[in-house]
């Protein structure tokens, strides 16, 4: 039930909330979030939303999954903390790492876990450090990510996205970015897809071309950026820079954070894509948001690197207090099981179907300029184009409709994500036909509000 607090107009928060402006933590400006059933989360005034993000694409189950809550508490009473270090780990930690390793898309993957996406990126980041020493080439760090993508909030991980880089001295050295597949925003008029791809395919390849020889080691890539739009790449893409990655021996990375655990129609968004990534990372979903878990999976060359290297030092000096909880495993089994016993994969995929239908209905709105989507997630894009296929918006223009649409969907009870010039909508795995439908005519009515 909503609780009894009334919050005073604009007073300031204590807490300071992210990806807003700081003067804008106030009481006043700032949703209280009570308690959520399903896929509705609720606030202190009562009102309803239908969370078509999966509150940041992580509520998979929604919220109170009452078998998730039972697994989560069982082991609480039987092991609530234990460290993975020093010869000793818990045992559903054990079982998490076994069950991952049968589930990921990379063969013999050894599991390393953390507690947050961000950590996730950071410490594969560090252990791609780690190979290049081994291997006896300690400059072999630099990592190339895109524009637009979002990797987390650490120093290595804020340094992989690809943005908001000057507010914070950033990136860290030896961090490059290059073009987002952008396609309908970026392309020439009358620019084939192919075409496209294989311009940036050149582009990464005369940048690579700038750097020192063999001082790559990794492509850090989401198999389709949420953050810079739900940019689905054109199905030329990935082949052509997975050839450019191959000729220069760069490890393809693939930040599974959003797009891991059924997002994208299948387990994993490389799967969905046909992508075959050295090593990857998931967060968020794994563990449906009710404890922070997040894992690496690397392939075995890089274990074997690992291994030799710790081995000549004596140790492998990396371990994280939280990593691998025996309650997060816990939970991450149980959502694992869950998705798996329930068919929650294809269900998200036939959602995704539907959603699909939904969005597609709403690409002749005067305001709409594309409509993308791919699984159990979608966006629709409001960079126009005229009829020499030449942007009739500016990216700006697009952005700020985009943010309209979305606060005027928010005012009719329904969250979405305004990423760039994309309305990102993405409900939870457990979401049903009507609440599919119930999105799209909020979001047919948001956009009439706007423009009609
Ligand atoms: C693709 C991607 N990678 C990594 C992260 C970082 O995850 P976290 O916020 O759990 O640190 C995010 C967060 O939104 C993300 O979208």
């Amino acid at each position: 039930m909503p609780s009894e607090f009334t919050p005073e107009q604009d007073e300031r928060l204590p807490l300071i909330l992210g990806f807003q402006p700081v003067t804008a933590n106030t009481v006043g400006a700032t949703r209280f979030m009570d308690y959520g059933k399903g896929v509705y989360v609720y606030d202190t005034d009562g009102r309803e939303y239908l969370e078509a993000t999966a509150t940041f694409y992580v509520a998979a189950l929604g919220y109170q999954h009452e078998e998730l809550i039972e697994a989560i508490t069982a082991q609480y009473r039987q092991l609530p903390f234990f460290v993975s270090a020093m010869n000793r780990t818990g045992r559903t930690s054990l079982e998490l790492a076994d069950r991952l390793r049968e589930l990921v898309p990379i063969a013999d993957a050894h599991l390393l876990f953390g507690t947050t996406g961000s950590e996730a990126l950071d410490f594969l980041t560090k252990l791609l450090r780690a190979q290049a020493v081994a291997r006896g080439r300690p400059e072999r760090t630099t990592i190339f990510s895109r524009h637009g993508s979002y990797h987390g909030a650490t120093l290595a991980a804020a340094s992989l996205t690809g943005g908001h880089h000057a507010e914070f001295a950033l990136p860290l050295p030896g961090f490059r970015h290059v073009a987002q597949p952008d396609y309908h925003g970026a392309r020439l008029p009358g620019e084939a897809p192919r075409d496209y791809a294989a311009r940036l395919a050149r582009e990464l390849e005369s940048r690579i071309a700038q750097e020192p020889p063999d001082t790559i080691a990794a492509f850090v890539a989401e198999p389709v950026s949420f953050s810079a739009g739900f940019m689905l790449p054109p199905a030329e893409y990935f082949p052509a820079l997975t050839a450019v990655l191959d000729a220069h021996g760069i490890a393809l990375v693939a930040d599974e954070v959003v797009t891991g655990i059924g997002r994208l129609g299948d387990w994993f968004g490389t799967q969905a894509l046909g992508l075959a990534p050295a090593h990857l990372t998931l967060g968020k979903a794994l563990t449906g948001g009710y404890f922070p878990l997040s894992a690496i999976a690397i392939g075995p060359e890089l274990y074997a690197d690992l291994e030799s290297g710790s081995t000549a030092v004596g140790t492998f000096a990396h371990a994280s207090t939280y990593a691998a909880h025996p309650v997060g495993a816990a939970a991450a089994l149980k959502v694992l099981e869950i998705i798996e016993r329930d068919g929650l994969v294809a269900h998200g995929a036939r959602m995704g179907e539907r959603l699909a239908a939904v969005l597609e209905r709403l690409r002749g709105h005067p305001l709409v300029g594309d409509v993308r989507t791919l699984g159990l997630a979608g966006c629709l894009d409001f960079l126009r184009r005229d009829a020499d296929d030449r942007p009739r918006d500016t990216a700006a223009a697009a952005e700020e409709t985009c943010r309209a649409v979305n606060a005027a969907l928010f005012d009719r009870g329904v969250v979405g994500r305004a990423a760039g010039r994309g309305l990102v909508i993405a409900p939870p795995l457990i979401v049903s036909p009507g609440e599919i439908d119930d999105i799209g005519a909020r979001l047919a009515a948001a956009l009439d509000a706007v423009g009609g």
